[in-house]
């Protein structure tokens, strides 16, 4: 009998987008039922896989698809946790194996009498069931071809990750390792509830309805006893032993997450080019920001007795979020901004405290919507436009992808590298670099930039970064162009 696959668990072992697997449905090169794909459908549509050839061992970096790792490099569970993976999939082999020798003896048994009717009584049907029976064993013994490729590697890759599906957002993602589910859920581009991250503030507990997990570290808040006898778990203590259907909350909008005051610490202070520095700030494991991609905090620094402030859009990912990083360029300075001042001057060191305050702002992916997406950037509008590009690819969702940045001085495009390597490794992503001679012009160049789209721009989520000018003709051009008000997001710097 085929395994019925999730769509995630069927891209992953084909090494394709979950979209691509989506689109092969709609256009009916692909059947799926109830949104799950049988095994042996996978393996009729792409006859050559292989498990050596699969991509089953590799790992894409979701953040970056930027690094494959190899199947060797890959972590692995504890040996207690693949010990329990390997004896519940024993307990499932036995138990199939109990039911084939089953059939086989009654199968054997109907044969015996099939043909004992058919020598007292010939008749015509009778022996179409005895011949349809007999076939139906031979071709059972010298069929080689029909074992299941593909449920024998979902079986492997079940004993090195679990599954997880989240009820109600009908989510999923993946727990390698050792790795707390809390984590899991982040790397995935999720926005579950959470705070300390170490077990103190309960924030992140959410009910377990099918599936076992195990304590991964100790943790001191105390759920009720109702909570206990519902099932529910600290997700930020626990990993997954067996795939896991939970019940747990997500934010959906900016709204769903609290203010917070963090401090973190200068890990790296690098140049990008001339004018643009990259801050890098780690926060610790037990006090970590909560945000959504796209969104702005307040930096905050002591230094020559005065407190250095600036407001700056988040480049990184929330689904690494202890790493945080920031585009920060010598325009701020000028323009007067404390923080970025003091950066300038040399003020801002590797070791520092440096206190963050938010996240503010509604400049966040639609997650629900099926629509492609084009970024519209300007100069340092690539940083908040690099945070959604990240979180965008680790969701997987979003059927293709187009960055536009345009630069009003020669070669502003700071992290261009980074750009290409995203088109260079993903199917449907366009990158299209532009220089302008002003901020305005740029925002019209880049709209027109994006006439070759397929699909067109008015079809698409449009997300727009820069200055006052940029955001502003771009976002008439936009309209222009036929792509509605409720459709464009814009963040002015
Ligand atoms: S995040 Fe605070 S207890 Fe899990």
């Amino acid at each position: 009998m085929s395994q019925l696959l999730t769509l995630s668990r069927a891209a992953q072992l084909l090494g394709v987008s979950r979209h691509a697997l989506q689109k092969q449905i709609r256009d009916g090169e692909l059947a799926s039922q109830d949104g799950m794909i049988a095994s042996k459908e996978l393996q009729r549509a792409y006859p050559d896989l292989r498990i050596e050839d699969s991509g089953v061992f590799e790992k894409v970096s979701p953040a970056s698809r930027g690094f494959v790792k190899s199947a060797r490099e890959r972590i692995l569970p504890t040996k207690e946790i693949l010990a329990q993976r390997l004896f519940g999939q024993g307990n499932e082999l036995a138990d199939a194996r109990r039911h084939l020798a089953h059939y086989r003896d009654l199968i054997e048994v109907l044969r015996e009498k099939v043909s004992t009717l058919v020598r007292e009584n010939p008749s015509a049907g009778l022996k179409d069931i005895e011949k349809t029976i007999n076939d139906g064993l031979a071709a059972l013994v010298g069929d080689h071809e029909s074992i299941d490729r593909v449920a024998a590697m979902n079986e492997v890759l079940r004993v090195v990750e679990a599954h997880v599906r989240v009820r109600p957002s009908g989510h999923e993602f993946f727990v390698e390792g050792s790795e707390s589910i809390l984590d899991a859920a982040l790397h995935a581009g999720l926005a579950p509830s959470y705070g300390c991250g170490n077990g103190n503030c309960g924030l992140c507990k959410a009910r377990v309805v099918e599936g076992e997990v195990r304590q991964v570290r100790d943790f001191d808040y105390p759920l009720s006893e109702a909570e206990r006898a519902q099932n529910y778990k600290l997700l930020c203590s626990h990993t997954a032993v067996t795939d896991l259907v939970l019940e747990m909350i997500e934010a959906e909008t900016p709204a769903d997450i609290p203010e917070q005051q963090v401090v973190a610490r200068v890990k790296n202070v690098s140049s990008l080019d001339e004018r643009t520095f990259l801050l890098h700030l780690e926060s610790p494991r037990t006090n970590r920001l909560r945000f959504l991609s796209g969104q702005r905090v307040t930096l905050g620094i002591y230094s020559n007795r005065a407190d250095c402030r600036g407001n700056y859009a988040i480049a990184s990912c929330p689904c690494d979020d202890r790493n945080l990083s920031f585009h920060i360029s010598r325009a701020q300075a000028e323009a007067g901004d404390e923080f970025a001042a003091c950066l300038f001057a040399g003020g801002v060191h590797a070791g520092d405290s440096v206190n963050v305050r938010g996240p503010f702002g509604d400049f966040v992916l639609d997650q629900k919507s099926p629509r492609p997406i084009a970024f519209v950037c300007c100069d340092l509008g690539f940083a908040p436009v690099k945070s959604l590009v990240e979180h965008a690819l680790a969701i997987d969702s979003f059927p293709a992808i187009t960055v536009c940045w345009a630069a009003t001085r020669p070669g502003g495009q700071y992290l261009a590298n980074q750009c290409r390597a995203w088109a260079d490794a993903l199917d449907d992503f366009r990158y299209v670099p532009l220089d302008a001679p002003d901020d305005a012009a740029a925002g019209r160049a880049a709209v027109a930039a994006l006439a070759d789209d397929v699909p067109g721009v008015a079809d698409r989520d449009v997300y727009v970064a820069g200055n006052e000018a940029f955001v502003s003709a771009a976002t008439a051009a936009l309209q222009a162009a036929g792509v509605p008000k409720e459709r464009i997001a814009a963040m002015e710097l």
